[in-house]
């Protein structure tokens, strides 16, 4: 019989610090839509489990990517979200970086005869895109086509280079990240927490299956089911759902070890006027069963953390996503 996770991963900060050092630097990170990257100097700004990092669209038409921090005395170069800049200006001491990382001046510092500005550039990360999705990694442990593993088949028929994406949204909630990632990659919940995403499905074939890098998640709509019944989590933090005519994506970012954010891409094929009402619908609709397992997760939390748990079997029906998901956690944990 499979158990559950022991709570102390969820709620001791040092598991936090173990997983960003061996899961966080080392897996590909969904930053976003590479549409967001279209034109030189635009970038995206974010942190990974609390490590900051920026990508950007060279003026020579390269996608580069850089730890979002001043070789200086650390300042934060750029704010967290989207913008657009031509150098990359340091607010602390006014460093200033082209965007290609290279320091081109450092206005103020004073003779030094050691100091060359060819030696400080920006510390650069990896940067992949894949059907349009921006994957950024500190520092490898595989290729993007590696991590992605399974789902690359998996996706072929899903038509995402021809997806706009037309809205972003940050959720932020207080239990820690696998909670979460727990409660995404089992649909055992469903009548508890959804009941009305429950009445339009056919619980009864609610499939899970988890190999190769993902779970993935079917079930059959009975009525005016915006999702189109298929659902995925991908190692080590995203994932992706279907609707008619598009798709979002996610990622599952942990704050620290009690808190986390999801950052939500809302992609359509059909992004004309008329279908904006429809549109719309559909995003407030999904963000509706996402805000709904919040509490569940910010209870189980608090359970975790007073030590009045132990660990309680898996459902071999619906869970194998949750022991998946937690054995290859404990595999990256031990670095094996
Ligand atoms: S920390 Fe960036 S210029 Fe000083
Ligand atoms: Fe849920």
């Amino acid at each position: 019989m499979e158990k559950n996770l022991s709570a102390k991963y969820y709620t001791t900060p040092e598991y936090f610090e173990s997983e960003r050092k061996t899961m966080f630097t080392h897996s590909w990170q969904l930053l976003g839509p590479v549409s967001l990257l279209t034109d030189s100097g635009e970038y995206i700004s974010e942190d990974i489990a609390g490590m900051k990092v920026l990508a950007i669209r060279g003026r020579d038409g390269c996608l580069r990517a850089f730890r979002n921090v001043c070789r200086h005395r650390g300042a934060v170069l750029v704010p967290k979200g989207q913008g657009r800049c031509h150098a990359i200006r340091c607010p602390y001491h006014n460093w200033l970086y082209d965007d290609a990382g290279l320091l081109k001046n450092a206005p103020w510092f004073g003779e030094d005869p050691n100091f060359h500005l060819a030696d400080w550039p920006l510390e650069p990360i990896s940067i992949e895109v894949w059907q349009g999705l921006v994957f950024v990694c500190i520092d490898p442990a595989e290729s993007l086509s590696s991590q992605l593993a399974g789902v690359i088949c998996e996706l072929d028929d899903v038509p995402i280079l021809d997806y706009q994406c037309v809205h972003t949204e940050k959720l932020v909630f207080d239990a820690n990240w696998k909670i979460y990632t727990d409660n995404f990659v089992e649909g055992y919940h469903i009548p508890g927490i959804h009941p009305e995403f429950y009445d339009a499905i056919h619980f009864d074939q609610f499939e899970t299956q988890a190999q190769d890098g993902y779970v993935k998640m079917t079930a059959p709509g009975k009525k005016d089911l915006f999702y189109k019944g298929r659902w995925y989590w991908m190692w080590a933090n995203w994932t992706l759902s279907l609707f008619e005519g598009g798709m979002n994506t996610s990622r599952i970012n942990p704050i620290d070890h009690q808190h986390t954010e999801l950052i939500y891409h809302f992609y359509f094929d059909d992004v004309s006027d008329s279908a904006k009402g429809a549109i719309d619908e559909i995003i407030q609709q999904n963000l509706a069963v996402v805000r709904q397992d919040f509490q569940i997760c910010l209870d189980i939390h608090q359970n975790y953390a007073s030590d009045g748990y132990q660990p309680g079997p898996l459902s071999p029906k619906h869970e194998q996503g949750v022991g998946y998901f937690q054995r290859q956690y404990a595999n990256a944990l031990n670095g094996s």
